[in-house]
């Protein structure tokens, strides 16, 4: 960085797709703003691209600023931002920028997700800011809160929907009866589903946010391969058929909490899962691509975080306010939060996660079917909360549907339960399993 207090911190831009674009473009549109609220200047010495030659008008930048050599481009910054994405070739990029004594804003969630120790552990060797606010549900101010606002407070519970696209998904099968594929369709067709939509379907998007999101709220490193996690894939029209019936949605829900096993050992629980919400909680509300994120602490109760969670403007905002951040801090001195993982808690296995369940069952409807199906359940220690019975026949044996949903109870109670419901006479098929959450 130069000694003259009027030259402009030097920012290196990896990444020029729907999210660096917006990124160069507000950049550029609101310099002036920028600088006066940094206190120096800010300016684009490059952008690494992976091929020369494309139309980047939109940016706003001279084409001689791009590049191919991000290697090279990163040790020439103040100040790089990451928004390639993936693992390499984006953590050697950003551990050679902090060797080179740049400060790093990223929203890259697989990698923190993934590797996020070794990100800090160079931040804090080489003396500089890691930001990655876009990283967890695009332009919701939510990590800083956690890192920064709550960082008084004792973080209890971390409960929200952090994948646009799989929202969108699922509010259009629950407001017009479409199924899965159909579903998913629309969302590609909007550009909210990408060709291959895996990592939003299958629920690994959403796992590396609540692996973020845990490690934050309690102290703690969690890492993706953590997290427990199913995504919408198996989830049928019948589902949210089903759901609507019991008064709920179904959303795909991260959940961070603290939580202790069956042994009193205290640790936490981070899943991520589809299940039902009643309609009256807040978050069966939240439609379309939008997430949203309820935050349970011990002294400030409960907070909500709503707002746009991808797009390329929205996440370039929260980009651009880590930048103005950092920039700060090289301005004025000082950084920002490091590392804090001195909690070191157990993350404990899925099995003893605790929650209602909803269970769906084609039964025989003859005497003591009910009777015997109850006794199943008590076997493993699970309570019925309710029951209902609908027959489809007009007298005689017939076949039913039993829809039972239980209290709160351990996971591997409930698994056990339905491998032995599977096994019994009276029950001819398994309809559907699904968590009930947002009580
Ligand atoms: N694909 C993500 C979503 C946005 O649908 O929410 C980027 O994290």
């Amino acid at each position: 960085m130069s000694d003259n207090p009027a030259a402009p911190l030097r920012v290196a831009l990896l990444g020029c797709g729907v999210v660096g674009t917006s990124v160069a473009r507000l950049l550029t549109a609101s310099a002036e703003d920028l600088a006066a609220r940094v206190g120096r200047p800010l300016a684009i010495v490059g952008v690494a691209v992976r091929r020369l030659g494309r139309d980047r008008s939109e940016t706003g930048l001279p084409a001689e600023l791009f590049t191919t050599d991000a290697m090279d481009l990163v040790t020439r910054a103040d100040i790089v931002i990451e928004v390639v994405g993936g693992i390499e070739p984006a953590r050697s990029l950003i551990l050679r920028a902090m060797e080179h004594g740049a400060a790093v804003v990223t929203a890259n969630k697989a990698l923190l997700a993934e590797d996020g120790p070794t990100l800090y552990a160079a931040a804090q060797r080489h003396g500089v800011d890691l930001y990655y606010e876009a990283a967890v549900a695009g332009a919701i101010p939510l990590l800083r809160p956690l890192r920064d606002s709550l960082a008084g407070d004792d973080v209890s519970q971390v409960l929200g929907i952090v994948n646009g696209t799989t929202n969108y998904v699922l509010d259009k099968m629950t407001t017009t009866g479409a199924g899965f594929a159909e579903a998913v369709q629309q969302a590609q067709a909007l550009g909210y589903a990408e060709a291959d939509p895996t990592a939003d379907v299958e629920g690994f998007d959403a796992a590396a946010k609540a692996a973020i999101l845990a490690s934050l709220a309690f102290h703690t490193r969690v890492s993706s391969k953590d997290v427990h996690r199913e995504g919408i894939t198996e989830v049928t029209a019948a589902d949210v058929a089903a759901a609507e019936a019991m008064g709920c949605v179904v959303k795909l829900l991260a959940i961070c909490e603290r939580a202790v096993d069956a042994a009193g050992v205290e640790g936490v629980s981070v899943r991520v899962h589809p299940a039902m919400v009643p309609r009256r909680h807040p978050l069966a509300g939240v439609g379309d691509a939008f997430n949203a994120v309820f935050v349970q602490a011990k002294a400030a109760g409960q907070l909500m975080f709503y707002g746009p969670g991808a797009g390329g403007d929205p996440t370039a905002s929260a980009v651009l306010g880590d930048l103005v951040a950092v920039a700060r801090h090289r301005v004025g001195g000082g950084l920002g939060a490091r590392e804090s993982a001195y909690a070191d808690l157990p993350v404990l296995p899925m099995g003893e996660s605790r929650t209602r369940y909803y269970v769906s069952l084609d039964v025989e409807d003859r005497p003591g079917v009910l009777a015997q199906i109850a006794s199943v359940f008590a076997g493993h220690g699970v309570s019925i909360q309710q029951v209902r019975q609908e027959c489809a026949g007009d007298g005689g044996p017939c076949s039913a549907q039993l829809v039972l949903v239980t209290h709160q109870a351990r996971d591997a109670d409930l698994s056990a339960t339905v491998d032995d419901l599977i096994e019994s006479d009276s029950v001819r098929g398994v309809l559907s399993v699904m968590r009930v959450e947002g009580e």
